[in-house]
């Protein structure tokens, strides 16, 4: 009893609302969104993801965070609490080595964001003159294996500095902090965009829904990208959920989440495709739209020297506030299952995290002929992760809800703090559970096959 007293709590809902926002906005906001978006149909795709955040992403998004505010446990302590099962204990665990994985990657990237404010104030954004050339560039800054590795350490440290301090005046104190800079940087670079000669085809291209554009393949991705962004599956939101207050209300708190959410996401790609039409660039470079397209857009825009620091300035900040939230669900489960000291976890997993990168690091140098399953290390964490792990949890997790623990134990424990809500609009409850018991299972389910490539066998057999 004395130990679970001793457990933090978030200093207020704001607060709570601003770290869960900081660990879904991220790298999958302004790199993936944006560029998603590009490669499969524009508006029509984002028409698409905003049904999928609605249905699916919402509502698990308020069970992932149930089950933590119910518990006040990390993944696996939850499940442990609520059935004593060791196969649900097991899912649970899933989650955290997927904490392991999914950051020991993509803290390699958010080192590029780093390493690319350093190339921004040095002024190396005036030079590209085609999308090719920035692209070299950015091929020979990754194909060194001491800037990729020194960036993802620096960027570890900065992500374990924060998580040391704790969830109060770690987390919490760094997203209050954190948010409303990125919020303010990304409002500068939207109102850059849109005022480029040339903007309106960009905006166009995001308010024009091109159906032709949209296949069963793109709703999946759709459908992947809402739960990616949304940091579901794992445990993050049910790790941020366990430090909750029943006095706050998780409806609410999950709708603010998810909003912000959304919003930064449309405006990252209004900032970027303003300036790609502007200059008549291609929309649909893939992964390296970013790094090969935008350097391009900075050299030719006026202020694009400014302009290029603050928005690699934002793209850290966003990854940041992610990797604090990855790394947390790690360090709450030694915390609070292995009786570690918050302080010794954080140097002691951080540490085993980073060596678990360096060969993601390397998979873009050194190591880049070597495969897994085809893929390179980098490719093949991150596809494990992203399209296995993440769609299994997000499975589970609804599955848990809707027929194991059930809405007879769900529904007080969701009512708490959201009391004036139950009463005024008790049709949000009924769209919550339909939501979770069929809709979210069954369409997680086809995310999965698609993932592991079963769709494509099945189309071919009929
Ligand atoms: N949501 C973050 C992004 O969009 C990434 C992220 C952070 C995440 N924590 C997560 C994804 C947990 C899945 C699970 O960049």
């Amino acid at each position: 009893m004395a130990k679970e007293k001793a457990r933090e709590q978030w200093g207020s809902k704001i607060g709570f609302i601003l770290a869960a926002a900081g660990s879904a906005i991220g790298l999958g906001n302004i790199w993936k969104f944006p560029y998603v978006t590009g490669q499969y149909g524009g508006a029509a795709f984002i028409l698409v993801y905003l049904i999928c955040i609605a249905i699916i992403g919402l509502p698990v998004l308020m069970g992932e965070v149930l089950i933590g505010r119910t518990t006040h446990k990390n993944p696996v302590g939850a499940f442990a609490k609520l059935t004593k099962s060791k196969f649900w204990m097991g899912i649970g665990g899933m989650g955290v080595v997927a904490g392991f994985i999914i950051l020991s990657y993509y803290t390699v990237v958010a080192g590029w964001a780093l390493g690319y404010v350093y190339e921004a104030i040095a002024g190396n954004f005036y030079s590209f003159s085609a999308p090719s050339s920035a692209g070299a560039h950015f091929n020979n800054l990754i194909g060194n294996p001491f800037w990729i590795v020194g960036y993802f350490a620096l960027f570890m440290l900065l992500t374990m500095g924060i998580v040391f301090s704790g969830v109060r005046n770690g987390i919490e104190k760094g997203s209050k902090i954190m948010m409303p800079i990125l919020f303010l940087l990304l409002i500068i670079l939207v109102l850059r965009g849109v005022t480029l000669e040339g903007a309106a085809k960009g905006i166009k291209y995001f308010l024009h829904p091109d159906w032709s554009r949209i296949s069963a393949e793109s709703v999946l991705i759709a459908m992947g990208q809402a739960f990616f962004t949304l940091s579901l599956g794992m445990g993050a939101m049910l790790t941020y959920g366990s430090y909750m207050s029943e006095k706050d209300s998780i409806p609410g708190s999950a709708l603010s989440i998810v909003t912000l959410d959304t919003l930064i996401a449309l405006m990252a790609g209004l900032a970027i495709f303003t300036g790609v039409f502007a200059y008549n660039l291609k929309p649909d470079a893939g992964p390296g739209l970013i790094f090969h397209t935008l350097p391009v857009v900075f050299t030719r825009m006026p202020g694009g020297y400014i302009f290029s620091i603050l928005f690699f300035i934002l793209l850290s900040l966003a990854a940041l506030t992610s990797t604090i939230s990855l790394l947390e669900v790690i360090i709450a489960y030694f915390v609070d299952e292995k009786n570690w000291e918050r302080k010794k976890a954080v140097l002691v997993f951080g540490g085993i995290t980073f060596l678990l990168g360096i060969p993601s690091a390397l998979s873009f140098n050194v190591m880049s002929g070597v495969k897994f399953f085809g893929f390179n290390f980098f490719d093949f964490v991150d596809f494990t992760a992203a399209n296995i792990l993440l769609p299994i949890g997000g499975f589970f997790i609804s599955v848990f809800i809707a027929y194991y623990w059930g809405f007879k134990n769900a529904l007080p424990e969701l009512r708490k703090g959201a009391e004036r809500l139950f009463e005024k609009y008790p049709v949000v409850i009924t769209f919550w559970k339909i939501f979770i018991k069929y809709f979210a299972p069954v369409l997680i389910f086809f995310v999965f096959l698609n993932s592991v490539g079963l769709l494509k066998i099945i189309r071919e057999l009929f």
